[in-house]
C-alpha cells in the first residue's frame, strides 16, 4: 500500500483517483492555511492527527512513503527536495520550478535519491490528447514536423489569494515570458518521437496594454525548434480579456493534421489513408477514430476524475511507476526542459526575442551543461 501525504489544497484534485485505488492511500495532509487544512481534511476523511501546517512536520511525523505537491510554482522544488532527501517519492504539480538552478538541484536530487519524481502534467492525460498521441506513434500523420498549443485564460481575477497579492502575481502574471507553458507543450510533444528534445527557445510578446500593471506582456509567443529542427509554437496568455481556452493543440505530419476546438466544436483530425489518399483535404471527427484510444481508457475507471478522467491515469502511472521502481514518462528530465522553457523564454523576450539554446537535461550531466548558453 503507498501511503501518501498532500501538500497545498490543489493536491486534492488527484484525491478520488488515490481513493479508487486499493493500493494507495491518503493518510496525511498538509496546508498552511487553517482553513484550507481543515476544509482538505474534512474532504479526505481524515482525523485532526493528520492535518500538518508546517511541511517538514509532516515529512517527519507522517509516515508517508509520497508526497503530493500542489502548493503554488515557487514551493515545488525546495518541497519536492526535503521530501526526496526524506526517501519519499514525489509527484509534483506544473510548472517545476522557478529558477534554472532549481530545476539542476531538482535532478541532482532525484538522482542521488533513487526515488521516483512524477511532474503531475495531467493535460497529457485527457482522453482526447491520448487518443491524437496514439494515432500520431501509429503514423497516422505521417513525419510530424509542426505543432502548436495555446493556453489562454484570463487569470486576473486570481492575481489575490483572500484578499492579499497571491503567488500568481508574481510567478505567472508577474513575471515576463511564457511563464507557464506545460500544459500547451507537453500534449504536442508527447506526439513527438520519445527521443525528440527541444534545442532552442525564442519568445516574442506584445507588451503590455491592460490596465493591470503586471509585468507579464498580455500576449507570449514561444517558439521552440527541435533538436530534428521541427518545429513547436507556444502562445501563453494569462491576461486578455476573452474566453478561455486551455486546451488549444493542432498537429501537423506528412500525411494530416489534427486541431482541437478553440471556439467550441468538435476535434478534428485530416489524415490520408490507404482507403482515402486525398483524406487530408477535409476534416472529419477525432471521434471516428475513438478505437484506437489507449486500452485503459475504453475499459474506463477515470469517469468523475478531472480532465476528462485523466487525473485518474495521471495517479495510476505514478503508483505503478513507484511499484515497478521505473521513472515515468513525465521524469525529471522532461520536467526540467518542458519548464526550462518558461525560463529561458524569459531570458529571450527580456534580449529582444534572442534564441537561447537549452541545456540538455539528461541523466548526470556534467557541470558546464548545467549553465545557460548565451
Ligand atoms: N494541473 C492543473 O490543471 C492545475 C490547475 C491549477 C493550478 N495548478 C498548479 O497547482 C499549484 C497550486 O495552484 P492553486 O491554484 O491551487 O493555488 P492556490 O493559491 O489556490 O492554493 C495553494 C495552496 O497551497 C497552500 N500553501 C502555500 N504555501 C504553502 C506551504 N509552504 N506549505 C503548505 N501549504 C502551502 C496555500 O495555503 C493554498 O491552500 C500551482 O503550482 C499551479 O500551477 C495546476
Amino acid at each position: 500500500m503507498l501511503k501518501i501525504g498532500i501538500v497545498g489544497a490543489r493536491g486534492l484534485s488527484v484525491a478520488n483517483a488515490i481513493k479508487a485505488r486499493d493500493d494507495a492511500e491518503i493518510i496525511a495532509m498538509c496546508d498552511l492555511d487553517e482553513d484550507e487544512l481543515k476544509g482538505a481534511g474534512k474532504a479526505l476523511g481524515l482525523d485532526e492527527s493528520c492535518l500538518y501546517r508546517v511541511y517538514n512536520d509532516m515529512l517527519e511525523k507522517a509516515d508517508i512513503d509520497a508526497v503530493v505537491i500542489g502548493t503554488p510554482m515557487q514551493c515545488h522544488v525546495p518541497q519536492a527536495i526535503l521530501a526526496l532527501q526524506a526517501g519519499k517519492h514525489v509527484m509534483c504539480e506544473v510548472t517545476a520550478a522557478v529558477t534554472m538552478d532549481e530545476l539542476w538541484w531538482l535532478i541532482e536530487n532525484v538522482e542521488k535519491s533513487g526515488k521516483i519524481y512524477m511532474y503531475a502534467e495531467n493535460y497529457c492525460y485527457m482522453p482526447e490528447v491520448q487518443l491524437v498521441k496514439e494515432l500520431a506513434h501509429k503514423g497516422y500523420f505521417g513525419d510530424i514536423y509542426y505543432a502548436e498549443g495555446e493556453y489562454t485564460h484570463d487569470c486576473t481575477e486570481l492575481r489575490n489569494w483572500h484578499g492579499r497579492t497571491g503567488w500568481r502575481s508574481y510567478w505567472q502574471m508577474g513575471t515576463r515570458g511564457a511563464f507557464y507553458p506545460t500544459h500547451s507543450l507537453g500534449p504536442v510533444m508527447a506526439c513527438f518521437d520519445e527521443s525528440e528534445r527541444i534545442k532552442e527557445v525564442a519568445c516574442f510578446s506584445s507588451g503590455n496594454h491592460n490596465p493591470y500593471g503586471l509585468r507579464n506582456d498580455d500576449v507570449n509567443q514561444a517558439m521552440c525548434v527541435l533538436e530534428s529542427g521541427k518545429l513547436v509554437k507556444i502562445r501563453v496568455d494569462t491576461i486578455s480579456p476573452r474566453p478561455h481556452c486551455l486546451t488549444y493543440y493542432q498537429i501537423q505530419g506528412t500525411k494530416g493534421c489534427y486541431e482541437s476546438p478553440r471556439t467550441g466544436g468538435d476535434h478534428v483530425i485530416a489524415v490520408a489513408t490507404e482507403d482515402n489518399p486525398q483524406g487530408y483535404e477535409k476534416w472529419r471527427p477525432l471521434s471516428d477514430f475513438n478505437d484506437m484510444l489507449p486500452e485503459r481508457y475504453k475499459k474506463g475507471g477515470g469517469e468523475g476524475a478531472g480532465h476528462g478522467g485523466g487525473d485518474y491515469y495521471i495517479v495510476e502511472d505514478f503508483v505503478e511507476a513507484v511499484k515497478t521502481n521505473t521513472q515515468p514518462y513525465l521524469n525529471v528530465y522532461r520536467a526540467a526542459e518542458w519548464t526550462a522553457v518558461a525560463l529561458l523564454s524569459q531570458l529571450s523576450v527580456t534580449n529582444g526575442g534572442r534564441v537561447i539554446e537549452m541545456p540538455k537535461f539528461r541523466p548526470n550531466m556534467p557541470w558546464e551543461e548545467k549553465r545557460i548558453k548565451l
